[in-house]
This record gives structure tokens, sequence and C-alpha cells, in this order.
């Protein structure tokens, strides 16, 4: 009797200790997960992103590109950030990311600036994942409480890079089928598809829309003609196509719901930005007016949708690692 009372309260003590130690082992993301491990960690990473947006604007939407590119393919696990190796073929070198995604180097300076705080207990899954967030709130987007506990993955897969990640010349429902992959709705695609409500495209993203778009030598229909006359000057058909344009023409570094009133007036940049809006019939346009009309509904909606991407497969529990270096896999 006294034996099973206290080997029955043994277990009880061990269940309690185990979920303290291992908050979020039931799969489950929190938002308090390193309350006790690193007090600090938001702080950290904004003093980074401060620091880092002083010389580069336009950091803060590259990480928020770089967290939706990493949660697409193998879910939240930054795999996106392993560089080439013998045993790694570096999504980096992806059609969709190649010569585009970026920020990487800043990832490295958080990375070590909270594991000169915090050593061995953040992932680098996690660091985008918050990354993403406090680049929306210093650019005057919503600010929500990011759930946290992810783990980092060991392989990567960059031919789900090519094929996973939308295109910016796919049609609507191809575009929508690749969300609803993820379990992410229309309502998601457009809340999320506002994150290009700042930071740059190059011309090659957009540049068939403005001078033979239907094979006969016209532009796309949907643009705007202000808009079309403005982006030839920019990205003129023998100019270089890496030249880098603001998504939004009227706030480029805010993130506000400007991207959506863009749409109403057929100055969408990307043809997939433009198809949420002109798309005959499509569920997405009566979207687009609810956050064109307000800026608060989009921000609830935009803080919901990413939380729901946040948590695309993310690996918890004892699954995965915690990477010492972003870069590499540990012990490789
Ligand atoms: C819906 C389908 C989407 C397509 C087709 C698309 C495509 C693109 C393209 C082509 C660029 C420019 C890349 C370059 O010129 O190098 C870009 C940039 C960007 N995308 Fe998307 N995107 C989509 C959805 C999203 C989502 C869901 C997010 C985040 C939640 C996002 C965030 C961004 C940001 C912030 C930039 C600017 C990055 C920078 O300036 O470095 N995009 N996207
Ligand atoms: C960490 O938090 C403590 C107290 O909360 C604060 O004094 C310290 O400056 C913080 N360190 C960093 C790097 O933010
Ligand atoms: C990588 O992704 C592709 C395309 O989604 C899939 O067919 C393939 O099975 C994946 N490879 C591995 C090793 O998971
Ligand atoms: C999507 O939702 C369905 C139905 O709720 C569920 O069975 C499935 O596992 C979910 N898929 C993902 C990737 O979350
Ligand atoms: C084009 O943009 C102008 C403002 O720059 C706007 O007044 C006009 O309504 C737009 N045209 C269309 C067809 O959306």
């Amino acid at each position: 009797m006294a034996s099973s009372s206290s080997l029955s309260s043994l277990l009880v003590t061990t269940a309690f200790l185990l979920a303290w130690l291992l908050p979020g082992c039931d799969g489950q993301l929190s938002t308090t997960f390193y309350s006790s491990t690193c007090s600090n960690l938001t702080s950290i990473v904004s003093g980074v992103l401060e620091q880092a947006r002083s010389s580069d604007e336009r950091i803060l939407a590259s990480l928020v590109r770089l967290h939706f590119h990493d949660c697409f393919v193998l879910g939240c696990d930054a795999s996106i950030l392993l560089d080439n190796s013998d045993s790694i073929e570096s999504e980096k070198d992806a059609g969709p990311n190649a010569d585009s995604v970026r920020g990487f180097d800043v990832v490295d300076d958080i990375k070590t600036a909270v594991e000169s705080v915090c050593p061995d207990v953040v992932s680098c899954a996690d660091i985008l994942a918050l990354a993403a967030q406090i680049s929306v709130s210093l650019a005057g987007g919503p600010s929500y409480s990011v759930p946290l506990g992810r783990r980092d993955g060991t392989t990567v897969n960059r031919s789900a890079a090519n094929s996973a990640l939308p295109s910016p010349f796919e049609d609507l429902t191809s575009i929508q089928s690749k969300f609803s992959e993820h379990n992410l709705s229309d309502t998601d695609l457009v809340a999320l598809s506002g994150a290009h409500t700042f930071g740059r495209s190059q011309c090659f993203a957009f540049d068939n829309r403005l001078y033979d778009f239907d094979g006969d030598g016209n532009p796309d229909p949907t643009l705007n003609t202000t808009y079309l006359a403005r982006l030839r000057k920019s990205c003129p058909e023998d100019g270089s196509s890496t030249t880098l344009i603001d998504f939004d023409l009227t706030t480029p570094n805010a993130f506000d719901n400007k991207y959506f009133t863009n749409l109403q007036t057929n100055k969408g940049l990307l043809l997939s930005d433009q198809e949420l809006f002109s798309t005959g019939g499509a569920s997405t346009v009566s979207i687009v007016n609810s956050f064109a009309s307000s800026q608060c509904t989009f921000f609830e909606s935009f803080a919901a949708s990413m939380i729901k991407m946040g948590n695309i497969s993310p690996l918890t529990g004892t699954d995965g690692e915690i990477r010492s270096n972003c870069r590499v896999v540990n012990g490789s």
C-alpha cells in the first residue's frame, strides 16, 4: 500500500517535472515556451532587427518572406536556412529562392546574440517565426503573440521548394490549391498576400505584364494604365530584370492595408496579386474589399493567418534538434 502510493506520487511528480522541463512536448506550440529558458528572447531579437533596419529598411519584409518560404517546405523547421554540403541540396538554390530570398546574415546575427544569452535552447525555426512577427510590428503592422517551441529539421527538400512555393505567374486556382495543401483558406491566402504591402520585387517577376502579355504586343489589361507607364519606366524592355521595385507605391516600407486599396485601383504589382481582385467571380474579391475598407480587419486576419502558417508541421518535443549554427545540421 505504502509503496504503491509513493510510487504513484513519484509518477505524478515525474509527470509534473516533465511537463515543466518539456513545455510543448504534446506537440503544441506555446507563446510562453521560452519564458523560463530565455525570458529575454523577444528583446534580443528586436534589438538585432532594429540595428539591421537602420542600414537596410527592406530587411523587415525579407524576414517575413523567409518564414513563409520555410513553412511551405517540410513545415516550419528552418530547412530553408541550411547551406549546401555533401548531404544537403540547399533549398536556397530552388527557383523561388535563388537570388531572391535574403536575410540569412541577419538570421545569423540573431542566432549569435541569442546563443550568447541562452545557449542551446532556441531553435532557428522559432527565430524565423519571431523575427517575422517583430518585423511586421516594427513596420507598423499588428503585434501578436507568436506560438513557439519548434525544433530544427535535419533534412531539406529542394524539389518541394520548387513545386510547393507559389509562382507570380500562376493562376488563382493553382495558388489557392497550394495554400489549401496546408489547410490555408481563401481568407488566409488574401490576408497573407497582404505581406506584399512592403518589400520589393525584381522586374522579372512581373515584366511579362508590361509589354507583350497576350502575345500580340499588349500589356496586361488588368494593369492600371498610369501605373503601367510608371512600371515601364522602371523596368524598360531592354533593361535589367533584377531592378528592385516597391510592392506598394504609396507607403513602400509601412505595413498597412494599402496593398488592398492598390488592388482595387488595379495597382497590384504581381499578376498573382492582382488576380485576387480581378478574377471574375472569385471568392477572394470580397475579402480584398473587406481588408481595403478596414485596416483593423486586415490586421486581425493577418495575425491569425500568420499563426496558422507558423503551425505547419512543426517538429516538437524530441523531434529534430536545436541547431547551433542555423546553416548546418549539428555534428556534420
Ligand atoms: C500568394 C502567392 C505569393 C507569390 C506568388 C509571391 C511571390 C513573390 C515574389 C515573386 C516576390 C519578389 C521576389 C523577387 O523579386 O526576388 C515576393 C516578395 C515578397 N513576398 Fe511574396 N509571394 C506570395 C505570397 C507571400 C506570402 C504568403 C508572404 C508572407 C506572409 C509573402 C511575403 C513577401 C514579402 C514580404 C516580399 C518582399 C521581400 C523583400 O523585399 O525582400 N509573399 N513574393
Ligand atoms: C534581459 O533582461 C534583463 C532583465 O529583464 C535586462 O536587465 C537585460 O538588459 C536584458 N538583456 C537583454 C540583452 O535584453
Ligand atoms: C521532396 O518533395 C517532393 C515534391 O513534393 C516529393 O515528391 C519527394 O518525395 C520529397 N522527397 C523526400 C525525400 O521527402
Ligand atoms: C487539414 O485539415 C484536415 C481536416 O481538418 C486534417 O485531416 C489534415 O490533417 C490537415 N492537414 C494539415 C497539413 O494540417
Ligand atoms: C488608375 O489609377 C488612378 C489613380 O492613380 C485611379 O484614379 C483610376 O481609377 C485607376 N484606374 C482603374 C481602372 O482602376
